[in-house]
């Protein structure tokens, strides 16, 4: 089967709902420009909160092709949970895709692998598509320990979900490591754990689960690394942080098959 590739733009905590109008229009002009197709690539924003209603219009109003993402949302359906946002709010605001279990939200905030589980099944249960990060630190990669730990994190976040809904879902293998920091893993060292967590949704699930999941490379990805990140064969797309502020640099990402 073909994996329709997917570009994701995190934004992390930058750009506010001011600057996010001249963002978007700037990547929009740029992948016009650079004749996109978005039959060959799916290009999504991951906005700050604050910045959701914002691009939800910009998209509705010039019907731009883009996906939107929220990069985090509560376990909890409602109550006294102050300063947080339900997965019903996000997706009454139109957004699609939720990043969850981000390395700096398990590294700052200490999120673990069951509350990422248990966002997943809220994220689902409003219609949208969880993208489930997972990833070693450096510490891990260099005892050697990279794939079984990464496994280990793919197995608990997905505990207690239907293949229908893995089906749906986009993984994203982040080290820790390449993420900021220019480093980036080899592409050979991408796909060594991108291709692991495929075998492991078939093995939990079945290979047609497998083939449909979407896998994501996330760590200092750039128009210069991402032809050879995405030439690899369980390698569906990729997470985006900084370069994702850069619109020419952003929209040579999204345009990678060219
Ligand atoms: O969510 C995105 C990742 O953390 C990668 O960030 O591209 O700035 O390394 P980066």
């Amino acid at each position: 089967m073909t994996r329709k590739p997917i570009m994701v733009g995190n934004w992390k905590m930058n750009v506010d709902h001011i600057e996010a109008t001249g963002l978007v229009e700037k990547l929009h002009y740029t992948l016009v420009d650079k004749d996109w197709d978005p039959k060959k690539s799916e290009c999504v924003l991951c906005v700050p909160f604050t910045d959701i209603r914002t691009v939800r219009t910009l998209i509705d109003g010039d019907r731009l092709q883009f996906g939107l993402g929220a990069q985090n949302v509560s376990e909890h359906d409602n109550g006294a949970f102050t300063g947080e946002i339900s997965a019903s709010m996000l997706s009454k605001l139109g957004v699609q895709y939720v990043i969850i279990g981000h390395s700096e939200r398990r590294q700052f905030f200490g999120e673990t692998d069951e509350l990422v589980n248990a966002k997943a099944f809220k994220v689902l249960g409003a219609g949208m598509t969880p993208i489930v990060c997972v990833g070693e630190g450096l510490d891990i990669r260099k005892a050697g320990n990279h794939v079984e730990y990464t496994l280990d994190q793919v197995r608990r976040a997905l505990q207690g979900l239907s293949s229908e809904q893995v089906a749906g879902l986009v993984i994203a293998y982040e080290p820790v490591w390449a993420i900021g920091t220019g480093e980036v893993a080899t592409p050979a060292d991408a796909q060594e754990v991108c291709g692991a967590i495929r075998k492991e949704v078939a093995a939990l699930y079945d290979e047609a689960t497998a083939e449909s999941v979407r896998i994501q490379y996330g760590g200092s990805v750039k128009s210069g690394n991402v032809v050879q990140i995405m030439d690899q064969p369980d390698i569906d797309g990729c997470l985006v942080g900084g370069a994702s502020l850069q619109p020419e640099e952003f929209a040579a990402i999204v345009c990678f098959y060219q």
